[in-house]
């Protein structure tokens, strides 16, 4: 059997990984400022983890949602005070698009309503629901299609107060920075703007912080450099550097009902042991704050380079825009100077979504081998 070949593939076949280096058959090192999109957040390998997760495995590494689970609640605990969102409750699956499409449909079992206000550029995985909120029409089915999705403009509260004052919009759903379309960060007013009209007007209001959450932002949330209490918060990605794991928080006001939700896979034993490890490292190795400086660093010194239009983000979510299409320029980063970067839904941007562990001299040799680089390709561009 083939693989469906649906996605288009670098040419190198990591097979190990450590710290922020990932390693090729023939034991090429890659300094990785991709993260496996953002999943990875305390680093490839560490030994913390890999002793948690291990222990886990061969104690229970599963069973279902019918009996009692210690790890789960010590995960919902742990998370809750790391996150500061103690009063919250919290329902684990096992990605992103499955966060999203439980946090969509609670909204629409608080108040009944099915239509969704979505932003331009936004992507929130590829399930039903979630797919209809993601502003490309090229990835939805006509299945998807089943409920009304307004996109309105990032930063636009007039146009979304225009909307939300007719009272029939489920939920607003807005990522924390948005990530696949190029690094963008909402103001804080209109974050704090919008939280105010949601609860005018009964509409939910859900911060994915799938990409943006866990520390990446130099915060533990994104929304958090603004004074909002979201609704529901989504997370995935970096909450189990690399073990599937999601989690939708959910404020008090929602009240539980058995059967409302359910998941066979969602919240086992194994996949908290790996969501435990990641918050006790994060923790530990303090990666909020080091994203923070190291990420800050970074954005003042790409500020300067050669080409660059403008460098958006926090802490080590960064969008890097040029004035030229970096395809070329992010090939030449892996293959000759084997450096792992992302890209973004406009071609002209470079995201870097480091492990939160990435230090000031990783961060040196990445500006040392991109500014070499850029010369040659900025040149080639124009
Ligand atoms: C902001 C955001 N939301 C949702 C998702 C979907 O997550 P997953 O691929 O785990 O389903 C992604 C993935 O890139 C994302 O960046």
């Amino acid at each position: 059997m083939k693989l469906f070949d649906v996605y288009p593939l670098y040419d190198i076949n990591p097979v190990k990984g450590k710290g922020c280096y990932v390693y090729d058959e023939a034991g090429t090192a890659y300094l990785d400022l991709y993260g496996g999109h953002a999943v990875i957040s305390i680093g490839h390998g560490h030994p913390h983890y890999i002793k948690r997760v291990t222990d886990q495995l061969q104690a229970l590494p599963f069973y279902s949602n019918s009996v009692q689970n210690r790890v789960q609640e010590e995960l919902a605990e742990r998370l809750g005070k790391a996150s500061g969102c103690n009063d919250y409750h919290l329902f684990l699956i096992n990605s992103g698009a499955e966060a999203n499409e439980n946090a969509l449909k609670l909204a629409s079992f608080w108040n009944g309503r099915t239509k969704v206000i979505a932003f331009r550029k936004s992507f929130h995985g590829r399930t039903s629901a979630a797919v209809n909120a993601t502003d490309n029409q090229a990835i939805k089915a006509p299945i998807n299609r089943t409920f009304e999705v307004e996109f309105h403009e990032w930063n636009n509260l007039e146009s979304v107060r225009a909307s939300l004052e007719k009272g029939d919009i489920s939920a607003v759903i807005i990522e924390g920075i948005q990530g696949v379309g190029g690094i963008y960060v909402p103001d804080v007013t209109f974050l704090e703007e919008l939280q105010i009209l949601c609860h005018k007007y009964n509409t939910v209001f859900i911060l994915d912080e799938i990409q943006s959450g866990y520390g990446r932002s130099g915060k533990f949330f994104a929304f958090q450099y603004a004074d909002i209490q979201p609704d529901i918060i989504t997370v995935a990605k970096g909450m189990g550097n690399g073990f599937p794991i999601g989690g939708v928080l959910i404020h008090p006001k929602f009240e539980a009902k058995h059967g409302l939700l359910g998941t066979t896979f969602g919240g086992n034993h194994l996949a908290c042991a790996a969501g435990l490890a990641v918050l006790e490292v994060i923790e530990n190795e303090q990666l909020i704050e080091n994203a923070a400086t190291v990420g800050q660093y970074l954005m003042e010194q790409l500020a300067g380079f050669e080409g660059v239009r403008e460098v958006r983000g926090r802490g080590l979510m960064i969008g890097i825009e040029f004035d030229f299409p970096t395809g070329d320029l992010r090939k030449q980063l892996l293959y000759e100077e084997k450096v792992f970067v992302g890209s973004a839904s406009n071609a002209n941007v470079v995201r870097l979504l480091s492990p939160l562990s990435l230090g000031m001299k990783e961060a040196d040799i990445f500006l040392k081998r991109l500014k070499k680089n850029l010369a040659s390709v900025h040149h080639l561009a124009h």
